[in-house]
């Protein structure tokens, strides 16, 4: 039986995570332009989505493009990011469509250049009937930022007498989160070897598994993915509580 074979038999998360690290590093080692490293990055991204939709049961998949502080990096490469997920909307969304994956874009897009934001508008809006996989790309996105977002319209609901704050519970709080109704990361994964979570989906993750791969994004294979997941499977979950069996 094959890992994939054997992985598909088992217990398998809703909703796998992935912080995509070490393009430039990739690019660096190879002595390209950081640019480089992206490019070979997106063609990994592509890659696995290609593979998870058809290959397993995989209901959710959030891939960590760019972060809030990713706007700090030099206007060139922030450009090239920008226009690389452009590209990668136009060219891909008719294919995304086909295969039935359900877009949804997060984060901050009053800061992303206008025809992106537009482009995002349209790929989530073409693909929002779809029932395969729900393909969430986290654009101009950051954890700290989402919460404070959401406290923010809580303050104003109550403010305007629509809510009582008491009524003010975890599940309420998580409902003016941009990720309302998709369930929390089971796993999150990050790959080059940095063992941090970086600001991406703080609240969601509180459970999830971590699991940090050495191996830089670009030479991300949908083999290693499998790994990761069959790696998943021996762990214990048990979200605060004690197993009764060692109670
Ligand atoms: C981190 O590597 C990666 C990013 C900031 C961008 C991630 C974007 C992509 C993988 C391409 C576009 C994505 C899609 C979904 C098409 P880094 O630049 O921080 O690498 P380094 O830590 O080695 O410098």
């Amino acid at each position: 039986m094959t890992l994939l074979e054997q992985v598909r038999k088992g217990r398998l998360p809703q909703h796998v995570a992935i912080i995509m690290d070490g393009n430039g590093r990739w690019a660096e080692a190879r002595g390209l332009p950081r640019t480089a490293g992206h490019r070979a990055g997106a063609a990994a991204a592509e890659r696995l989505i290609r593979f998870v939709g058809p290959r397993l049961e995989l209901p959710y998949l959030t891939l960590f493009a760019f972060s809030s502080e990713n706007w700090a990096r030099p206007r060139g490469e922030v450009e090239f990011l920008m226009d690389l997920l452009s590209d990668f909307l136009r060219s891909r969304l008719a294919e995304f469509a086909e295969a039935g994956i359900q877009l949804r874009v997060i984060g901050d897009l009053s800061r992303v250049p206008d025809r992106l934001r537009r482009e995002v508008c349209e790929a989530v809006a073409a693909t929002r009937d779809n029932r395969g996989l729900r393909l969430t790309i986290a654009l101009s996105y950051g954890g700290r930022q989402e919460i404070a977002a959401a406290a923010r319209r809580i303050a104003e609901e109550a403010v305007a007498g629509r809510l009582r704050p008491d009524a003010v519970d975890a599940d309420v709080f998580a409902g003016f989160l941009e990720t309302a109704g998709a369930p929390d990361p089971d796993l999150v994964i990050r790959t080059s070897g940095e063992e941090r979570v970086s600001n991406f989906l703080l609240w969601q993750s509180a459970y999830a598994e971590l699991h940090f791969a050495q191996t830089l994004w670009p030479d991300f294979t949908p083999a290693e993915f499998v790994r990761a997941l069959a790696e998943y499977q021996t762990r214990t979950r048990r979200f605060g509580a004690v197993e009764e069996a060692t109670a």
